[in-house]
C-alpha cells in the first residue's frame, strides 16, 4: 500500500492506494488559514501534524490490514511557504505562506541583483520564500539569528515523519534559492538572500527516496515493515504527476485556492520577465511552466461568506449553460497578483455594479473574472513560446460545469474533463511513494487520467469573451495605482 498526502492551504487529504494507483481509502483534515494583516497569510505548522494524525487515525480505522501494508509514502504541500527551525528543530513563528506578500520591498530588492533570473528562471516573487527571509532579517531580526533550518510546509511534514532535513526539486524551484536549470542550490542567489547552504535541506529528486518513517510512528499506526517517504514534490508538480502530464503540449488548469495554468516541459527553457514559473518537475531531468493567479476559488469563498451564502449555493444560481459575458466585471487580485502583473500591491474590484444586481450576478462576475486571468496567464505562456494542445480541467472550481463551460469559452480551448476518480496532487504524491519505494519507472506508474467528457468552447460566444477579456485587461493599469 501506498499513501499520498496533500497539504493544501485549506486541508490536508490522504489518499491510500495499491501498487496501480488504484485508491483503497481516503480521509481529509482541515485548519486554518489566518490573515492577520493586509497582506499576511500564515499557518502554524503543529496545525500540519495534528492534521497528519487525524488522518491516518481515520485510515487506520477504516482500513487496518491495508494501512499495515504501507509501504510508500509521498507528500504533496502548498509550495514557497518559509517553516523556520531552530538548531533543535522547533519552529520558530507561524509559517508564511506562498500567497504572503508582505515582503514585497524585499523581493523587489532581490529581483534586481545580478544574475538572479539567469540563476533561479524566476522573477523573485514576493510570495516566494527567500525575500520572506529577508523580511524577517530586517522586522524580526531575533528570529532570523536563530534559523537553523528553513523547510517547505511538505518538507516540515517529512521532518515529523522522518527526522530528516530533506527536499526535492520541484517544491525547492519556489524558493529563489535554487540554481533550476542546475537543479541544485546557488550558492550565489543563497548569498543573495543572506542564507546560507547548511541553512537549507538535502536534496533529492520528487520520484526518488526522501527518509524513512520513523518506528515509533510506523508502531503507532500499526504499520509492520519500513515505509520508504519520497523526495516528493510541491503541489503543482504532484498534480502534474497525478495527471500524467510530461510532455510538451500536456498541461493542467487547477481551480483551486489559487489558478494554474501548467504545461510540461521536455527542456529547461526559463523566460523570467514573462512572470511565467518555469520550475523542475518532480521526475529527474523534466521542468514545467505555469501562469499562476493567487485567488481563484478564494474569490468564491471570500464572496460567500460576504453574502452569507456557501460556494455551491452561489453556484447553484447560475444558469445551467453559458449565455454570454456579465455587464459586470470582477478583478479577482483579492491578495495582488503573480502572472501577468508581479504586483503585490493592486488588489480586487467589481467594475459596473447596478443597484439591481444580485448574488447571482456577483458570482458569474467572479467565475468570469477568475477566467479572464487564466486568459493572461494562457497569453503569458504563448509568449514564451509554449503552446498547450490538451488541457486537463481540475481544482473545486472545476467541478462546476458553468465555470468550465466560461473557462473553455474564455481560453478559447477544449477542457478534458476526467472521469470519476482521483487524478490530482493527492494521487501524484502517492505515484511519487510508488516509485520511490518500489523503484518503477514514473512513465508506468503516471499515467494520464481516464476522460470522462471534453468541454468544448462555446463557438458562438468566444468572440464575446475575447472582447470582454480586452475590456477586462484595460482595467489593471486603471485600478493598479489607486
Ligand atoms: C504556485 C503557488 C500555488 C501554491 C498553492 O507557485 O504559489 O499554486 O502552490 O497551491
Amino acid at each position: 500500500m501506498f499513501l499520498g498526502l496533500d497539504l493544501g492551504t485549506s486541508g490536508l487529504k490522504a489518499i491510500l492506494t495499491d501498487e496501480t494507483g488504484a485508491v483503497q481509502a481516503t480521509a481529509h483534515a482541515t485548519y486554518d488559514n489566518p490573515h492577520p494583516h493586509v497582506g499576511w497569510s500564515e499557518q502554524d505548522p503543529a496545525d500540519w501534524v495534528t492534521a497528519c494524525e487525524s488522518v491516518l487515525d481515520a485510515l487506520k480505522a477504516d482500513a487496518p490490514e491495508k494501512l499495515a501494508a504501507l509501504k510508500g509514502i509521498g507528500l504533496s504541500g502548498h509550495m514557497h511557504g518559509a517553516t523556520l527551525v531552530d538548531a533543535a528543530g522547533e519552529v520558530l513563528r507561524p509559517c508564511m505562506l506562498w500567497n504572503d506578500t508582505r515582503s514585497a520591498d524585499e523581493a523587489a530588492w532581490m529581483d534586481s541583483q545580478p544574475e538572479i533570473h539567469a540563476i533561479t528562471g524566476n522573477i523573485v516573487f514576493p510570495g516566494f520564500t527567500a525575500p520572506k527571509l529577508l523580511w524577517l532579517k530586517k522586522h524580526e531580526p531575533d528570529v532570523f539569528a536563530k534559523v537553523a533550518k528553513v523547510l517547505l510546509p511538505k518538507d516540515y511534514l517529512r521532518l515529523w515523519l522522518t527526522g530528516d532535513y530533506i527536499s526535492d526539486m520541484s517544491d525547492s524551484a519556489g524558493t529563489s534559492w535554487l540554481d533550476v536549470g542546475a537543479r541544485d542550490w546557488s550558492e550565489q542567489a543563497l548569498a543573495t538572500g543572506h542564507m546560507r547552504r547548511d541553512q537549507m535541506p538535502d536534496l533529492v529528486e520528487g520520484s526518488n527516496p526522501g527518509g524513512e518513517m520513523r518506528a515509533a510512528l510506523r508502531d503507532r499506526w500499526g504499520i509492520t515493515g519500513t515505509v520508504v517517504v519520497a523526495g516528493s514534490a510541491g503541489d503543482n508538480a504532484a498534480a502534474a504527476c497525478g495527471a500524467g502530464c510530461f510532455a510538451e503540449g500536456q498541461g493542467f488548469v487547477s481551480l483551486g485556492t489559487s489558478g494554474v495554468l501548467l504545461a510540461a516541459k521536455e527542456n529547461y527553457a526559463p523566460d523570467a520577465a514573462s512572470a511565467v514559473h518555469t520550475f523542475c518537475h518532480a521526475v529527474p531531468g523534466r521542468w514545467y511552466q505555469m501562469g499562476v493567479i493567487l485567488a481563484a476559488t478564494d474569490c468564491l469563498n471570500w464572496l460567500s461568506r460576504q453574502v452569507g451564502r456557501s460556494p455551491a449555493e452561489l453556484i447553484g444560481l447560475l444558469p445551467e449553460t453559458v449565455n454570454g459575458p456579465s455587464q459586470l466585471t470582477f478583478l479577482p487580485y483579492l491578495s495582488g497578483e503573480r502572472t501577468p502583473h508581479n504586483s503585490a500591491s493592486v488588489r480586487g474590484a467589481f467594475i459596473g455594479l447596478d443597484v439591481g444586481h444580485t448574488p447571482a450576478d456577483l458570482t458569474q462576475a467572479v467565475v468570469e473574472g477568475v477566467s479572464f486571468a487564466l486568459r493572461d496567464c494562457l497569453a503569458a505562456l504563448s509568449g514564451t513560446g509554449t503552446a498547450l494542445s490538451s488541457v486537463l480541467a481540475m481544482g473545486g472550481g472545476a467541478r462546476s460545469s458553468f465555470w468550465r463551460e466560461t473557462l473553455a469559452t474564455t481560453l478559447d480551448l477544449p477542457l478534458s474533463v476526467p472521469a470519476d476518480g482521483e487524478f490530482g496532487a493527492a494521487l501524484g504524491a502517492a505515484r511519487l511513494g510508488i516509485t520511490a519505494a518500489t523503484g518503477a519507472d514514473p512513465a508506468d506508474v503516471m499515467t494520464p487520467p481516464d476522460i470522462g467528457s471534453v468541454v468544448e468552447p462555446n463557438g458562438k460566444l468566444t468572440e464575446a469573451y475575447a472582447e470582454k477579456w480586452r475590456r477586462y485587461q484595460a482595467l489593471y493599469p486603471a485600478i493598479q495605482g489607486i
